[in-house]
């Protein structure tokens, strides 16, 4: 398919939100490379403008709006013909509305239908003596997005390289969208995946981070000639010459012994789960429809230590769920203080638009929101304290992924996904090399090469 003689233009494409929609944002920008697009930095230098938004929060969707404000001043006072699309989750919930709303959109798409980036951007494209089209195009398409994908992942280089193995969710947790804008769980068949990790090692990744909503759940049965589960998807991905495996987000009820237990076979697997569990009261779980109780994660945790005792736990947490009462809080301080969590989200519950959870009569106010938030937030900083402080003077393996700030400064990742800077030569980016720690932050640890 021919964009309208596939000019030269620029693309600006910024992207809110989780991985996975980083990982989107690296998809489209492949394809219209092909069209003949360059990236830039700056949205006034673009021809075509992408926000790639995320819907999870009242926050996070709001914020789409309030940069659609501040893109209306730029297009107002450019020459460019400026297109501007509405890609990603707030697409999808909102359609129509947004262009309503902002009458500076051009396109409005949603996370099953950008492989469709080429035709749309033909069908919007200014014709002389014609008005301009919009379009909103948020149906389930029937054909298989990821083989439709045309663009090479040639073209990004990255050290630590995102490639999304499942998509949706069927576990509809009371509070969350995520089923209704990324649709149905679907797993990509093996294969597919094999040939883009290759694809990514062969551009220098030494580290892939596989990606799904449910990543846990990822399985292959009946569709193709195998059947395989997740830990024999990884095994088979640790064959080929990459250093580190890592895999997010995984749900309490898909964890297995046998995914557990791989991270202590499979040495490649780095000794990091986020593993959500969003509260620690059986009342609120319930309500959330999550399916696990709590005692039910904390064994997971237990088993998956007994295993790789070393591993570093992470999770998501919401407070402020509808009917959520002191008691039920402090249950949620009492698992993380059984956990003891090297890191942590943990978020004020948002109402959400036609979600179950959204139409309770019991929503707590703002106030106690925030009040619980910040005790837990308080609680989770020190753990991650702690975690880090237990590194002081350990030499520990350190992925260097890019220059850091200031000169001769570089960047890596630990195998327990904390960040550690070190004074060093850019000709390290890419290797893994010992490390001295010799300081450790809240959030980081500094670092000597040894
Ligand atoms: N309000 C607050 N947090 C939410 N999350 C998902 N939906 C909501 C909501 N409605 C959080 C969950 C999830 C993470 C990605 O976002 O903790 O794990
Ligand atoms: Fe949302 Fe629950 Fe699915 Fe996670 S498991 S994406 S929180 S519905």
């Amino acid at each position: 398919m021919q964009i309208t003689q596939d000019k030269k233009r620029n693309l600006f494409i910024k992207s809110y939100g989780c991985q996975m929609n980083e990982y989107d944002s690296e998809r489209m920008t492949e394809i219209l490379e092909k069209h003949n697009y360059s990236s830039v930095d700056e949205p006034n230098q673009a021809d075509l403008i992408i926000l790639n938004t995320c819907h999870i929060r009242e926050k996070a969707a709001e914020k789409i709006y309030s940069e659609l404000g501040r893109l209306k001043k730029i297009n107002l006072n450019s020459e460019r013909d400026i297109k501007v699309a509405v890609a990603g989750c707030v697409g999808q919930a909102e359609g129509h509305e947004i262009i309503k709303r902002s009458p500076i959109v051009d396109l409005v798409f949603g996370p099953l239908t950008y492989h469709q980036l080429p035709e749309m951007l033909e069908e919007i494209e200014s014709k002389p003596g014609s008005p301009n089209k919009k379009l909103v195009n948020i149906d389930v398409p029937d054909e298989d997005k990821f083989l439709e994908l045309k663009g090479s992942r040639k073209n990004l280089k990255s050290i630590s390289s995102l490639l999304s193995i499942q998509e949706g969710c069927d576990k509809f947790c009371s509070f969350c969208v995520v089923p209704y804008t990324r649709g149905v769980e679907i797993s990509r068949p093996s294969k597919q995946i094999i040939s883009e990790a290759k694809e990514l090692i062969g551009i220098g990744a030494k580290e892939i981070i596989l990606l799904g909503q449910n990543v846990n759940a990822w399985s292959q049965s009946n569709e193709t000639d195998i059947d395989m589960t997740f830990p024999e998807l990884i095994k088979e991905i640790s064959k080929l010459n990459i250093d580190r495996i890592r895999y997010i987000t995984s749900h309490p009820r898909d964890m297995t012994e046998e995914l557990m237990k791989s991270h202590k076979e499979i040495t490649k697997l780095q000794p990091y789960l986020h593993l959500p569990v969003q509260s620690g009261s059986d009342k609120i779980l319930k309500e959330m429809n999550r399916n696990y109780t709590s005692q039910e994660y904390i064994d997971i945790i237990n088993k998956t230590r007994e295993y790789r005792p070393d591993i570093a736990i992470s999770g998501d947490f919401i407070v402020g769920f509808p009917g959520e009462t002191d008691y039920d809080f402090e249950a949620t301080l009492d698992i993380v203080r059984k956990v003891k969590y090297a890191h942590a989200y943990s978020f004020k519950y948002s109402p959400r638009p036609g979600t179950p959870a959204a139409l309770k009569q019991e929503q707590i106010n703002e106030e106690v929101k925030s009040d619980r938030l910040k005790k837990l937030q308080e609680l989770i900083r020190q753990q991650t304290k702690d975690f880090n402080a237990g590194f002081l003077d350990k030499d520990i393996d350190v992925l260097i992924e890019k220059k850091g700030i200031g000169e001769n400064r570089l960047t890596g990742r630990s195998s327990y996904l904390q960040p550690v800077h070190m004074s060093g030569d850019t000709s390290f980016i890419g290797e893994i090399l010992k490390v001295k720690i010799v300081k450790t932050r809240d959030n980081s640890l500094e670092g000597i090469i040894l």
